[in-house]
């Protein structure tokens, strides 16, 4: 015997008909199948003295569907049952009577394939009731069984904890697939520069004619060529693999007792050319007494090489970079300033992520990959430094780190 009903809540996922669409990854099944408990029916003509034999023959039972001619039309809850019987003359008003007097006219009915978050959001926003009354599950047209707010808790739980455990295997495999992607760059990376390092070696010798004068003058300029672009590729494939490295943890980060004196003096000794052939001046405003910081020696000597090569390079001739180191409450900032193009608001939060370069014309101008950046930002977090970036569009930039002192 098939029981339909008037009006059965579809779901979403029902109507677009895609197959699985309840199921999880697992198949694993989060509609109400899994909750529903099927429960005989009762006519909506049997007297109610019969429906209270029926709960208590059954203490566990919290509902009885009630039919009229083969539909559900409604459903009778213990304690709505109980509650009646036991008003003065309640007995005596509704043992005779049919049950329809007793029952919920409108329960909730939903589909056996409803998902447990399509029937939560319905319970909340439109059958709140159905919380305490339940509600009737049909398989299509036809009654499958009765559902109740700790099938839902259970079910939702079930279902929560498998999303959590997907979650977790699909961490892990993002995972091992970064890191696969930093072993494959730290390899490429290492294979690349040797070949570059004889490229580099032989065309110095070529151009500087190590072993006697070109014939033809135009191969020396080749060589010198060969030997620019070579050293170029070495600085980005060694930024490639500081990346790898950092990213795959390989770049050994030591924090020690640290002088910044002379690692910033060598930062500005090494970029001292390239400034001078901007003719821009560099400027190093630090205190003399400086206490030692906190800090890995070789992360330090590449940000600020990272950080001075940045404010050189995105300066317009003739400006000032200025290194300002202060002392601030139990840390040191150091700040490397310039008057140069600045970066556009939009772009600051993006432009430390990998290969992010502002498109303008200095930039399309002056060679990087947009390595330099990230490699400050991942240094300055694995030596649990602070590292900010102020910057205002043609104005110019900031870029500073704040490190412990050392005790
Ligand atoms: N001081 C600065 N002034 C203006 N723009 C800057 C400054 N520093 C960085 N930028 C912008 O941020 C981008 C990313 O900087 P990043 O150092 O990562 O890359 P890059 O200098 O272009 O290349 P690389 O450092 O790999 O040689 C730059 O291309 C530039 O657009
Ligand atoms: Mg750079």
């Amino acid at each position: 015997m098939t029981y339909s009903a008037a009006a059965v809540f579809q779901p979403e996922s029902l109507n677009e008909s895609i197959p699985g669409m309840t199921q999880d990854t697992n198949g694993q099944n989060f509609n109400l199948e899994a909750i529903s408990r099927y429960v005989e029916p009762v006519p909506s003509h049997l007297p109610g003295s019969a429906v209270i034999d029926i709960f208590n023959q059954d203490p566990g039972l919290s509902a009885v569907p009630v039919i009229d001619h083969d539909e559900v039309v409604g459903l009778l809850t213990r304690k709505r049952v109980f509650l009646n019987f036991s008003r003065q003359f309640g007995h005596a008003v509704y043992a005779r009577r049919p049950v329809s007097r007793l029952m919920i006219t409108s329960p909730l009915v939903v589909d056996a394939m409803t998902p447990i978050d399509e029937l939560s959001r319905k319970v909340l926003t439109e059958a709140p009731s159905a919380l305490e009354d339940g509600f009737i599950i049909m398989q299509g047209n036809s009654y499958h069984g009765i559902g109740n707010s700790m099938g839902i808790l259970r079910l939702g739980m079930a279902q929560a904890e498998r999303k959590t455990q997907e979650l977790a295997e699909a961490k892990e495999a993002a995972e091992h697939a970064n890191a696969a992607k930093s072993r494959f760059l730290a390899n490429m990376s290492h294979e690349l520069r040797t070949p570059l390092n004889a490229i580099i070696g032989f065309s110095e010798m070529i151009s500087t004619e190590t072993f006697g004068p070109h014939v033809v003058s135009v191969y020396k300029e080749y060589a010198e060529d060969i030997n620019t672009s070579g050293r170029l590729l070495l600085d980005i494939i060694n930024d490639i693999l500081d990346m790898s490295k950092i990213e795959a943890g390989h770049f050994k980060i030591e924090v020690q007792n640290l002088d910044m004196t002379p690692i910033i003096h060598n930062a500005v000794r090494l970029i001292m050319e390239r400034a001078s052939q901007k003719g821009i001046s560099l400027i190093v405003d630090m205190p003399p007494d400086l206490a030692e910081v906190r800090a890995d020696n070789r992360a330090m000597r590449q940000i600020f090489l990272n950080l001075l090569s940045n404010a050189v390079k995105f300066s317009n001739p003739g400006s000032a970079v200025t290194i300002k180191v202060r002392q601030v409450a139990g840390k040191i900032r150091i700040s490397v300033c310039d008057q140069g193009i600045g970066i556009p608001a939009k772009m600051l939060a993006k432009i430390t992520e990998p290969f992010m370069q502002v498109e303008n014309e200095l930039t399309r101008k002056e060679q990087g990959t947009g390595l330099g950046q990230p490699i400050v930002v991942s240094l300055a977090e694995r030596m649990n430094a602070t590292f900010e970036l102020d910057s205002e569009f043609g104005v110019g930039t900031v870029a500073s780190l704040t490190v412990d002192r050392a005790h």
